[in-house]
């Protein structure tokens, strides 16, 4: 067989959306830009700001930030040469080994891998804001400088229900000089206002502090000697942990664990004064503002910047994967990334957690149909739909016009698949009179309009829609 005749009988391959990743589709966008929608109006309520920083970073900026060991640096990043530099380094590698004719001193093209540069598709969009503070001299506008974002990030994670490795996030942080409780507080009450706003079900905040510099490294140690008394009743994560970073044994949702944690030291009795005084006025400073919280000393987070004020929020109808929301505070971390000396502050939703949580209340939007079909017969009446369709839209009708001609019985059974409210019959008796139908699919009944009293009525129907 010839190779034409082979190509042609191949079978053309059928595409799926990569592991982890999905699409997002109507009926179910119109919830996520209503929830968007949400967002945007009450943080700027709260005088925040949005930035749209890029989708890929350089991986060092996140390996600085969230901490070369964790989880998501180590074991979830989507992190690659720059293709760009790879196709340079080629050449360059070619060249050398034009000139010294293969004599073996450039050994391996991946020997010279380390001097690319390796960038990431970004699991979080923190270190991006903090980059972008420090990038664009932030510190001298009036602090502190509040910040919103939404849009995909990415890890590489198992796949679960809600668990993607494209995930969405909508977050928000506030630098500056300050850490004062009352900023802690009134974030953490912009997130609970948002949650009210939709009508999220069971919502749950979750508080802690996990002290400072000053403090933490102490409370580690105690922890880690006291892990290592019970180190031979713990699992092999747990295990692990006690040596890299046991405040992650507080985590564990193993079973068998449960009880050993339970009896550990709290970090709550081993914070410095100052940390102590931080974390009560946080505290105050929620009470003032009627967030309902619950403190839990178990609550540490997997990034590395975290300190003093950590919280996570949980929702009805998650199964394991019920954090809707985490955040904390993180002084420090801007001068980490050559900045000034500066606080921060912030929380990142996971916005499809949000949305299986709002469905799963109900809360979802049920399908939208069309306001208005318009079938149409007749080369004058497809002039007329035409027109009728354009005024329609403009007045902010959703209106469905058949590119094509239809008999009206065939014309009314596709308005009714569509969900749409009201049928326009357009025919060359209607155009003529300039009297048109109006059919309400509900109930079938039908009315007659003059051009300008069917846009009336139907303006008032809709004022009278729910
Ligand atoms: P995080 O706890 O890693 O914090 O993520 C925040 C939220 O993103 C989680 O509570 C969860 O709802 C969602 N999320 C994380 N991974 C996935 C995933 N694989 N699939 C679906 N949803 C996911 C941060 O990212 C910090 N940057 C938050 C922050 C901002 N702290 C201070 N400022």
């Amino acid at each position: 067989m010839s190779e034409g005749a082979a190509k042609k009988e191949e079978k053309p391959r059928k595409f799926q959306a990569i592991r982890g990743t999905r699409d997002l589709l109507p009926p179910e966008t119109a919830l996520w830009n209503r929830v968007e929608h949400t967002a945007h109006e009450v943080f700027a309520t709260f005088g925040f700001g949005e930035i749209r920083p890029p989708i890929f970073e350089e991986t060092e900026l996140f390996a600085r930030s969230i901490g070369a060991e964790t989880d998501v640096v180590s074991k979830e990043m989507y992190s690659f040469p720059d293709p760009f530099d790879l196709g340079e380094l080629l050449t360059q590698y070619q060249r050398l080994e034009s000139q010294t004719r293969g004599a073996g001193q450039f050994a391996s093209f991946a020997n010279l891998l380390p001097d690319t540069q390796l960038i990431a598709a970004r699991p979080e969009a923190t270190a991006s804001v903090c980059r972008a503070y420090i990038e664009h001299g932030m510190q001298s506008l009036p602090q502190p400088v509040k910040l919103y974002y939404m849009g995909p990030m990415f890890r590489r994670e198992r796949p679960q229900k809600g668990r993607y490795r494209q995930f969405y996030q909508i977050g928000a942080e506030v630098l500056g000089g300050s850490d004062a409780p009352a900023i802690d507080a009134e974030v953490i009450e912009m997130v609970m206002t948002f949650f009210d706003r939709l009508e999220l079900q069971s919502v749950q905040l979750d508080i802690n502090s996990i002290g400072d510099r000053n403090c933490r490294p102490k409370y580690v140690e105690l922890l880690r000697a006291e892990l290592l008394k019970v180190k031979d009743q713990l699992g092999p994560d747990s295990q692990r942990r006690i040596e890299t970073n046991p405040l992650r044994v507080l985590d564990s949702k193993l079973e068998s664990e449960q009880v050993i944690i339970a009896s550990l030291p709290k970090i709550a009795d081993h914070l410095c004064e100052d940390c102590a005084t931080h974390y009560a006025a946080v505290k105050h400073q929620l009470e003032m503002r009627g967030v309902i919280y619950r403190e839990n000393w178990r609550l540490v987070r997997g990034l590395d910047y975290y300190m003093r004020t950590t919280f996570e929020i949980t929702a009805q109808g998650l199964g394991s994967q019920n954090a809707v929301c985490g955040g904390g505070r993180y002084d420090g971390l801007v001068e980490l990334l050559g900045g000034p000396p500066t606080k921060g502050i912030g929380f990142a939703i996971g916005e499809d957690r949000l949305i299986l949580s709002l469905q799963e209340s109900g809360k979802g939007p049920a399908p939208k149909g069309r306001d208005v079909y318009i079938a149409w017969m007749g080369e004058k009446a497809r002039a007329t739909a035409i027109r009728a369709a354009k005024h329609l839209r403009k007045a902010g009708f959703s209106v469905e016009l058949p590119p094509v001609e239809q008999k009206f019985g065939k014309a009314l059974g596709q308005a009714d698949k569509l969900g749409a409210r009201f049928a326009l019959i357009l025919g060359d008796n209607e155009v003529s009179e300039g009297l048109w139908t109006l059919k309400t699919l509900a109930d079938g009944s039908q009315t007659k309009f003059t051009e300008s009293d069917l846009l009336e009525h139907l303006r008032k129907q809709k004022a009278l829609s729910p």
